[in-house]
């Protein structure tokens, strides 16, 4: 279904997200037919750029994977303006064009560093842009900690209200974690089986081959815990434990996800040398190649920022008392992969021979990438004579075996949520506080300790505290093998 017209405006229009992720993205819903043809999408930054100087460098970005005639009539739709939020050359012309009397839907995309938010939406009041039909997106990060997300949510409150605002975590938008609803509340089997009587622990793994390459600028101020789990990780781990929403209404499962978030175990000075692991990559390898180490690429010898990170997290409710979470995630690791385990407890009781060999726990894994599948690993005997043996092997269900071609990106569905007005998929301003309030005092635990993070050589699953974390609880991280 094609979506109503609408004018998107991405601020940062020359920067790497717009060019890499939501041009092309808006690029493969264009090409698809969901968006109509008097639309327009309007890069904005300070280059000197014009309309054509714009296209011809998003041309090179959708040719590699594009069909050539629609990518030039998708260019149609693209235009640039060069302005600065810091001076007043060119508004007047932009707000005229934009035509705050239009009834169209308009949606701003502040793709830019978080200090030019505010200075961008007063120029959106001064204009009367904030009105109407329009909506603001925000990129994370939503500040650095509570205090400053919470001046980032009261700048941008002050011209667009909550509804207007959506607050991407572009991990919302991928399959399989949307399919996790599927599979919690469309499927009989699972629901009660979901909680503490039966489920032994839970992993979330988010691992990266990528180094911080030219982002070091950013990374180095806000770290693995900032850049991957006081969001993605965490709205992964609420996806899996929130209770049964009423709907899919957009509330009725923010709800839920927030009491989640606000139910999650304190982790402070007191226990974060127990609970907590953090490492800093050094030179090795990546996919066959040697790479340099973090503090080269940052060309400072004296980072304490923690470039891999693991944590034993707890939810202190009944449905999860005493099952532990445990997450980790870095740059520099051995593959690109992310997924969640959940492990289910032993069975009570063996009534097989030891030579029928040991008995697993049943295991659901949930693979978001590098390709989408989820996997439910059984015990079986293993076929033929030779008496009873037992074998772990998982029932199998590869999205692109079972439904051929490659998924959308998780942008595209989150760009045309937002055209469509649906916030389901993106975070709320207090679910941001309440995850930035479980996060402070871990940072500050780490910043008042004043160790540096543990060294790993680049091309391994980080420092080995990570695997004594949970190998200390007598489980291991999931390798996915037999
Ligand atoms: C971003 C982080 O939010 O997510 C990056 O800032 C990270 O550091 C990226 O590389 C990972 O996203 P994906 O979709 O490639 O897993």
């Amino acid at each position: 279904q094609p979506v109503e017209t609408f004018d998107l405006v991405i601020f940062g229009g020359t920067g790497d997200l717009a060019l890499r992720k939501l041009l092309p993205a808006l690029y493969h819903r264009y090409a698809d037919g969901q968006i109509p043809d008097d639309s327009r999408i309007i890069g904005i930054a300070r280059e000197g750029l014009d309309d054509e100087g714009y296209r011809d460098n998003l041309r090179k970005v959708l040719v590699k994977d594009g069909n050539g005639s629609k990518v030039e009539a998708f260019l149609k739709l693209v235009g640039y303006r060069p302005l600065d939020a810091r001076k007043d050359d060119g508004w007047d012309d932009f707000a005229t064009m934009m035509d705050k009397d239009a009834d169209r839907i308009r949606v701003f995309y502040l793709s830019t560093s978080p200090n030019l938010f505010v200075d961008i939406c007063n120029r959106l009041g001064k204009y009367d842009l904030n009105k109407g039909k329009s909506r603001v997106v925000l990129e994370k990060p939503i500040g650095h900690d509570l205090a400053s997300a919470n001046q980032i949510n009261d700048d941008v409150g002050r011209f667009f209200d909550e509804s207007q605002t959506f607050r991407i975590d572009h991990y919302l938008g991928k399959e399989t974690v949307q399919n996790l609803l599927a599979l919690r509340f469309g499927n009989a089997l699972f629901e009660p089986l979901w909680n503490a009587e039966h489920i032994d622990h839970v992993q979330i793994t988010v691992a990266e081959t990528l180094g911080v390459g030219q982002r070091a600028g950013y990374y180095d101020h806000a770290g693995a815990l900032r850049d991957m789990v006081q969001n993605h990780i965490l709205q992964l781990l609420c996806m899996l434990a929130m209770e049964p929403p009423s709907s899919l209404a957009p509330d009725a499962v923010r709800d839920e996800k927030l009491k989640v978030l606000r139910s999650l175990k304190p982790i402070n000075e007191a226990n974060a040398a127990q609970l907590t692991v953090r490492g800093q990559y050094r030179a090795g390898s990546a996919e066959g190649q040697a790479v340099p180490g973090y503090l080269d690429e940052l060309q400072d010898h004296k980072s304490n920022t923690e470039t891999f990170v693991a944590v034993k997290a707890e939810i202190a409710n009944w449905r999860w008392a005493g099952v532990p979470f445990y997450l980790r995630t870095g740059k520099r690791l051995p593959e690109r992969v992310s997924e969640i385990t959940v492990v289910f407890k032993a069975v009570p009781h063996s009534i097989f021979d030891a030579s029928a060999g040991p008995l697993a726990q049943n295991r659901l894994v949930l693979r978001l990438q590098p390709d989408e599948d989820i996997k439910l690993w059984l015990t079986i005997k293993h076929p033929g004579p030779g008496g009873l043996r037992l074998r772990h092997v998982p029932l199998d269900m590869s999205f692109a075996e079972a439904f051929g071609a490659a998924q959308p990106d998780a942008y595209e569905r989150l760009l045309l949520d937002v055209v469509r007005g649906n916030p389901t998929l993106f975070m709320r301003r207090d679910e941001v506080e309440a995850a930035w309030r479980w996060a402070d005092p871990i940072l500050a635990a780490w910043a008042d300790s004043g160790e540096a993070p543990r060294p790993y050589t680049s091309g391994t699953w980080g420092p080995s505290a990570a695997v004594a974390l949970i190998e200390r609880d007598g489980r291991t991280w999931n390798e996915d093998s037999e």
